[in-house]
């Protein structure tokens, strides 16, 4: 079973509102909530006064990427102000483990985020501890990038190190996800999906979600 989580990034702002409603009756699993600091990535995106109001307007599980350094500074807040669901990049901290700590006290699922540059055995020591991995199948800072195809071979070998170590871990790609990278992925043991370009540049909500999820 494939998990859709449109990412708000490519949404129309001045239609959020409605945007989110749409999602909603799309059937889609959730909203994935890109944070940008301008510093650990090479953009600025969107923070707290969105993620209030996205918060406002649904229910469904919001998933907050934060692309930020240092992060353990700010999952509180996250926490508080109605994430869901929280994921860091390992390369953001030398505290990976203390803020999956955080976020886990915080009673939030937590993530831990590998570049396409980064080896699956940085984040050996805390997948007994994690709630989900997000592979990166593009370099994070922008939407609409291209698919990197070596990064398929990462989820499979955490797919395989899961299985063997009896972990229970889900797996997300995020980057260049479409009706064929998808297959791709899930392929290789993905269950959750995020999609912003791909997904966005369609008018019928409800159909790419059922198209996607095959
Ligand atoms: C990239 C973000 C992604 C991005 C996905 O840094 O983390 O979530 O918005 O957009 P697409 O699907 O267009 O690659
Ligand atoms: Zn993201």
């Amino acid at each position: 079973m494939k998990k859709i989580y449109p990412s708000l990034l490519s949404a129309d702002f001045l239609n959020l509102k409605e945007e989110i409603i749409a999602l909603e009756t799309a059937g889609v699993d959730g909203l994935h909530f890109d944070v940008m600091d301008g510093q650990y990535v090479p953009n600025i995106s969107i923070g707290l006064p969105i993620l209030d109001a996205v918060r406002s307007a649904t229910k469904l599980p919001i998933d907050v990427h934060l692309m930020i350094s240092n992060p353990e500074n700010y999952i509180e807040t996250f926490a508080e102000h109605g994430a869901d669901m929280i994921s860091v990049h390992v390369e953001a901290t030398p505290h990976i483990h203390r803020a999956l700590q955080m976020i886990k006290n915080a009673n939030k699922k937590a993530g831990v985020v590998i570049n396409p540059g980064t080896p699956v055995e940085t984040i050996m020591p805390v997948l007994e501890i994690i709630d989900y991995v997000l592979v990166m199948t593009v370099n994070p800072g922008f939407s609409g990038q291209t698919f990197i195809e070596a990064c398929a071979s990462k989820v499979k070998l955490l797919r395989d190190l899961k299985q063997s170590l009896n972990l229970q871990f889900d797996i997300e790609v995020d980057g260049g996800i479409n009706d064929r990278t998808i297959d791709l992925c899930a392929e290789n043991g993905a269950t959750m999906f995020v999609t912003g370009s791909y997904f966005f540049n369609h008018d019928d909500y409800k159909k790419v979600t059922q198209h996607l999820k095959g």
